[in-house]
């Protein structure tokens, strides 16, 4: 039996860089479920299509093929239509097109048994937002990783002002609020904890403290 470690939490608490490094040193899959969603917002910005408008973005899923696979690293490629579009999908406009495209219960049906059949599979530490309330309740280890608004968007804004691009602190902290917002009082897979899951606050903690607390966390639990 395979095993599966879920982390939920909202944008920027340090999931996706944390879970890479923990499935490294665990020797699972690391998968990353927001790069779906994302994937999603980029096949609507391409056919031009506006999020908001359920039954164009379902004719967009009809035409649609997303699938995972890893590159020679392990690490996670995410392929639209058999194209490679990992590094397409991480613009601040395709995060707030991707909160859209989530708030769409067909979209999350849609995605769904992928994500599944990747935990059949594999050993996995699948971060979402919904992993250990809807696509993976049975996961041996949940946890949801939070930090404050203000500390998610000054690591947000860090990592992109690395890549080059020309953002204001103030506009992502805008957007970590608003995604939040969305995030959490959407109507299906809301962003809450799973009953179970063990919660961890990493505002205080530097990248290294955190990944250290969560990788005891998951070596205790496996
Ligand atoms: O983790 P991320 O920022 O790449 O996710 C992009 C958006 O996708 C996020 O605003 C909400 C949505 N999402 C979701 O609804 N469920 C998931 N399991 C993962 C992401």
């Amino acid at each position: 039996m395979s095993i599966a470690i879920a982390i939920d939490g909202p944008a920027g608490a340090g999931k996706s860089t944390i879970a890479r490094m923990a499935a490294k040193e665990l020797g699972f899959i690391y998968v990353d479920t927001g790069a779906l969603y994302r994937t999603i917002a980029l096949a609507c910005q391409r056919a031009n299509v506006k999020t908001d408008n359920t039954l164009e973005v379902l004719a967009i899923l009809d035409k649609t093929e997303v699938k995972l696979a890893f590159n020679e690293k392990n690490e996670q490629i995410v392929l639209l239509n058999n194209e490679d579009v990992s590094s397409l999908i991480r613009t601040p406009e395709i995060s707030m097109m991707a909160s859209s495209v989530s708030k769409i219960p067909q979209v999350r049906a849609f995605l769904l048994d992928l994500q599944r059949n990747m935990a059949k599979t594999n050993n996995v530490i699948m971060d979402g937002r919904d992993i250990g309330t809807v696509v993976l309740p049975d996961a041996k280890l949940k946890i949801f990783l939070f930090a404050s608004p203000e500390c998610r968007a000054k690591r947000r804004y860090d990592e992109l002002i690395e890549k080059g691009m020309d953002i204001k602190y103030d506009d992502i902290l805008q957007d970590v609020i608003d995604r939040d917002y969305a995030d959490s009082h959407r109507d299906i897979a809301p962003l809450k904890p799973a009953s179970d899951a063990i919660e961890v606050d990493t505002s205080d903690e530097s990248l290294e403290e955190s990944v250290n607390r969560l990788l005891a966390i998951m070596k205790e639990h496996i």
